[in-house]
């Protein structure tokens, strides 16, 4: 008898065997090269898309595929058997304001990876709360100061506070709750919910010990996971989903009003998964640029050929192709933000940060306006970005503020006034 890991395997691979046989993927050097923005709405055969149904049905599916081929590779699947532990609920956190609850997510295979989940919740709503799940890249107990929150097992970069031979310790903690304003977040009425990133994936090329490594472990024969053809932006998108499977199962938390948030490499992944998912209510995607929110055609800001060098564990083997020329790409990524139209994303950017090209980010945002407009729904609310620098009233939402790459709590103020005009709507 097929165990359900079997079938889920079997499955896998037969999903690949299908892909390999298909010979509707053109190889990279034969797409014909197009300088110019793809239109979002003109489909691969060349027709135009000028309904609903023919966007959900049939444009939406062959954008998703295109970026999981070209670019990022598939999401994973979900593993058998998730299972939801909480280990710790606590309703006296920030004095009796929010109850902290730590939540393990893991699947019937001890082996797969586990997730830990921080999740904040305001105790004063009469109703279930909206949330932002944000991914973090040094651990949960880097965000408040409480010792009871576990460290993150996995590899973690040395650039986080308080990490010492790859792995967080006991200095690591509450290293970066000036960023993370989680009693301003409860003030405001949200939920904040975050895992780390390293629990899904790690982030080096040289070794693979997340939700890649595992597939890679079960399949028969093994196909190792190498950082050339691995896709860590899709094993961080398979964790998001993964917390969406838990949150949309407490009670306390509204599982019409999940917002997601990321920054920079958690920002690709946060548009990434609201774009695949569409569970999810709202994307922030906070200084992302290449890979992510900006375009991958130009010469401003980091470029396709230099992503693909230095994190090549991030996309797939397709995706190097493009590296020498990436006018090749059946689509930009104005096409991975019109994939969560209607619902409503916030791109924050910073203005010394022009590596991520925030004006190449704005222009992202007006070429996905036409899918927001024909699905019935504002976009942009003006082609211009205000003399503020903060545009938060369509559903693409964008702001520039003075200052460096780096998330604070003055772009968390902008990340719940555009939650609060887009969210609480839906009350
Ligand atoms: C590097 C990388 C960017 C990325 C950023 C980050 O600068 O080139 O693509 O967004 O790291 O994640 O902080």
């Amino acid at each position: 008898m097929k165990t359900p890991l079997k079938t889920f395997v079997s499955t896998l691979i037969a999903g690949s065997l299908l892909l390999a046989a298909e010979s509707r993927w053109k190889s990279p050097m034969d797409l014909p090269p197009q300088p110019g923005l793809p239109d979002p709405l003109m489909r691969s055969d060349g027709s135009h898309v000028r309904s609903k149904s023919v966007w959900e049905h049939q444009r939406r599916p062959e954008l998703k595929e295109l970026f999981a081929h070209y670019m990022y590779g598939a999401i994973p699947e979900k593993p058998p058997g998730i299972h939801f532990v909480t280990k710790l609920s606590d309703s006296s956190f920030l004095g009796g304001g929010a109850t902290l609850k730590l939540v393990e997510i893991s699947f019937r295979d001890p082996e797969a990876p586990h997730l830990d989940l921080m999740v904040i919740v305001p105790n004063r709503l009469s109703k279930p709360a909206p949330v932002f799940l944000a991914m973090n890249f040094c651990g949960n107990d880097a965000l408040i100061q409480d010792a009871r929150v576990p460290l993150p097992k996995a590899w973690l970069n040395k650039s986080c506070a308080g990490c010492t031979d790859g792995h967080a310790t006991e200095q690591s903690r509450g290293t970066q709750t000036r960023d993370w304003p989680v009693s301003e977040m409860i003030r405001r009425g949200y939920a904040l919910a975050t895992f780390c990133s390293a629990d899904a994936d790690a982030d080096r090329g040289d070794i693979s010990e997340g939700i890649h490594a595992w597939i890679a472990k079960h399949s028969n024969p093994p196909v190792p996971a190498t950082a050339a053809n691995r896709g860590t932006i899709a094993a961080w998108a398979w964790g998001f989903e993964r917390c969406v499977d838990y949150l949309v199962t407490d009670g306390t938390i509204d599982p019409k009003r999940i917002a997601v948030v990321g920054h920079s490499r958690n920002g690709k992944t946060a548009l990434l998964a609201a774009a695949f998912d569409e569970r999810i209510a709202l994307c922030v995607a906070h200084q992302a640029g290449c890979g992510g929110t900006a375009p991958s055609r130009g010469t401003v800001g980091e470029s396709v050929q230099r992503i693909n060098q230095v994190f090549p564990h991030w996309f797939n083997a397709e995706f190097k192709q493009f590296s020498t020329d990436p006018n090749r790409l059946p689509f930009d990524q104005h096409e991975l933000i019109a994939l969560v139209a209607p619902r409503p994303v916030l791109l924050g950017n910073a203005e010394a940060d022009q590596w991520a090209n925030p004006a190449g980010q704005f222009e992202m945002l007006k070429a996905a306006d036409p899918v927001y407009r024909m699905l019935g729904v504002e976009g942009l609310f003006d082609a211009r970005l205000p003399e503020n620098g903060i545009s938060l009233k369509g559903n693409l939402g964008y702001f520039i503020r003075p200052g460096n790459h780096s998330m604070t709590a003055g772009d968390w103020e902008l990340f719940l006034d555009f939650a609060d005009l887009h969210l609480r709507k839906s009350r």
